[in-house]
């Protein structure tokens, strides 16, 4: 049975002061919530609160964004390792504001979920089609291009140590969440994609929903076959709306 993950995306939102206050509402939150990943990724500049604050908790840190270099003149860039020193585990790559917003097109996605590997973090990769593309009815070209781009250079392997979440643009801040159902048929795409040439990776592969999720629609989405969890913008910066999340994820005893 496939393991169950939350992790909250901060985006550019956060101060000391206001973090320590959510970082500590979540873990108050999330004492005794176990059978559940729950982890946050948060602002480059505050890794080094959230090690302080979350050493040795069951809640995980990472990043929003990891360069696709190892080290060098590369002005204003993070490096995987940097990351791993400040005792990050994830990190997201090619949230869909990364691709729009910074132009980083599926070939530096690639390159980055690669460095994020090397550099001991798991990667979140994040797929997802715009408004127009759903419209078009290309939402399965779009997302499989998305992958093919990151197999071609990590191979099928490399996802056996990554997760994927499916972020459908339209629904991002949006307030428009996805059915569960329209979520659903994307993940079942996904999974039938890799599980098409390696059965065991395609059953155990681990796939979120992201887009607009909140305590009131979580446990509907996360009652789907397929979905294994939720990677939570706006309902993150409120540790009781992400802690009713993180809750709604627990897999219902068989
Ligand atoms: P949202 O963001 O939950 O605010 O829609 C999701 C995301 O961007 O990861």
């Amino acid at each position: 049975m496939r393991e169950r993950m939350v992790v909250g995306n901060w985006k550019m939102h956060g101060s000391l002061v206001g973090n320590k206050s959510l970082l500590d509402g979540i873990l108050t939150g999330l004492a005794g919530v176990d059978s559940v990943h729950c982890a946050v990724c948060i602002p480059f500049p505050y890794l080094f609160q959230a090690q302080f604050t979350l050493q040795g908790t069951e809640l995980v840190w990472g990043a929003q964004n990891v360069s696709q270099h190892e080290k060098g003149a590369y002005t204003g860039e993070v490096s995987a390792a940097m990351l791993r020193d400040m005792g990050c585990s994830i990190t997201l790559v090619g949230h869909s504001e990364r691709r729009a917003l910074y132009g980083e097109d599926d070939a530096a996605v690639a390159e980055k979920f690669i460095a994020a590997q090397q550099g001991g973090l798991i990667p979140i990769l994040c797929v997802g089609e715009t408004l127009e593309e759903r419209e078009k009815n290309i939402t399965a070209e779009v997302v499989e291009r998305q992958l093919q781009a990151v197999v071609e250079r990590a191979g099928l392997e490399g996802f056996s140590r990554c997760v994927i979440a499916y972020e459908p643009v339209w629904a991002i801040g949006t307030g428009k969440t996805a059915t569960p159902q329209q979520a659903q048929e994307v993940h079942a795409y996904i999974r039938a994609l890799f599980a098409e040439h390696n059965s065991k990776l395609g059953e155990s592969i681990m796939i979120l929903y992201g887009g607009s999720v909140k305590a009131a629609n979580a446990a509907e989405l996360f009652s789907m076959p397929d979905i294994d969890g939720g990677l939570i913008g706006g309902a993150s910066l409120d540790a009781n709306e992400f802690v009713s999340i993180c809750k709604a994820a627990k897999r219902k005893a068989a």
